[in-house]
């Protein structure tokens, strides 16, 4: 059992947790990822380690409450267990070479970049980070990305903070004005991802992207996470989740996100707010 030692709420449907795993802390490395269970009868879900501290024996994650699991999470409390913890998972991003990248995250993903903006900066990285929100109610972490990286932009969808646009109009924007980057790593919806990793192509420009799938056992067996890249097939957790933007089949990936909607919705519909039970033979 896991316990949480501290619950900080974000904004409406994000929250961070830091929670007692000190084996998994003293190996945890940005770029990896998580899976737990908040209770026996739970499913596993994959969370990327926001960050981790050895000394406290803690990993941090940041989460999004988007559906029957996330929504249990968030219903539990300092001090509450959860049931179990497996990781770290997934290879660590690679840093090595890099001198001057951009950072462009959509949403959640600007959470699932705080340890990578973190590990870039410790290797002495200089880092544009480009950090997209639907609106003003959804933007996070601007003072803890602002304080990681060398020049933080914000853009929001409907203009209501930062500057009105997508994250691909202002990552096209910096490239146009000179400013030259070793790689471009994305991380955010799917669809955005596709899109920036097209325009970093159409530039000459290497990208990097966090694939999201779902995921099982983490361990490369049970062929949840396959994605294909370059032609091959690949799987998330063992491969990834970091892949060369430019070879991601980004219209399959797409695909096979939505599979599962249908029982999502209703998985959504059967957890109880109240009390967090959910019928799960409906
Ligand atoms: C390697 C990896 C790291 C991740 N890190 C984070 C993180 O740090 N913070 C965070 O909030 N989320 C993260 N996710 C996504 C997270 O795993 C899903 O949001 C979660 O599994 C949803 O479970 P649920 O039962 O609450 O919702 P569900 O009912 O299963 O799904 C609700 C909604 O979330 C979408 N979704 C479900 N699974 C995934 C998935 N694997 N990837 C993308 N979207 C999904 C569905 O399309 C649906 O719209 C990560 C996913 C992967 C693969
Ligand atoms: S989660 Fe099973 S193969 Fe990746």
């Amino acid at each position: 059992m896991y316990r949480i030692v501290r619950k900080r709420r974000l904004n409406e449907t994000m929250t961070w947790l830091s929670i007692e795993a000190p084996l998994i802390a003293r190996k945890a490395r940005p770029g990896q990822f998580i899976i737990l269970r908040t209770d026996e009868h739970g499913e596993r879900i994959p969370l990327t380690m926001a960050g981790h501290d050895s000394g406290k024996g803690t990993v941090d994650i940041i989460y999004a409450a988007v559906g029957r699991t996330t929504m249990l999470l968030d219903q539990l409390e300092e001090g509450d267990y959860l049931q179990d913890i497996v990781g770290p998972l997934g290879k660590p991003t690679e840093m090595e070479g890099l001198k001057r990248v951009c950072v462009v995250g959509g949403g959640t993903g600007n959470a699932l970049a705080l340890s990578l903006v973190y590990g870039l900066h410790e290797n002495g990285i200089y880092i544009d980070m480009v950090a997209g929100f639907k609106s003003k109610a959804q933007v996070i972490l601007e003072e803890e990305l602002g304080g990681a990286v060398d020049r933080l932009f914000i853009t929001t969808d409907d203009g209501s903070y930062g500057e009105k646009g997508f994250t691909t109009d202002k990552m096209k924007e910096l490239i146009e004005d000179g400013n030259e980057y070793d790689e471009i790593i994305t991380i955010g919806p799917p669809m955005m991802m596709k899109f920036v990793c097209g325009i970093a192509k159409d530039y000459g420009i290497k990208s990097v992207a966090s694939l999201s799938a779902y995921m099982i056992d983490g361990t490369g067996m049970c062929g949840g996470c396959r994605c294909i890249v370059g032609g091959e097939n690949k799987f998330v957790c063992v491969d990834g989740p970091d892949f060369d933007g430019a070879l991601v089949n980004w219209d399959e990936l797409i695909r096979r996100n939505t599979y599962y909607s249908k029982q999502e919705a209703h998985d959504r519909a059967h957890v109880c707010r109240l009390t967090g039970g959910v019928r799960y033979n409906d």
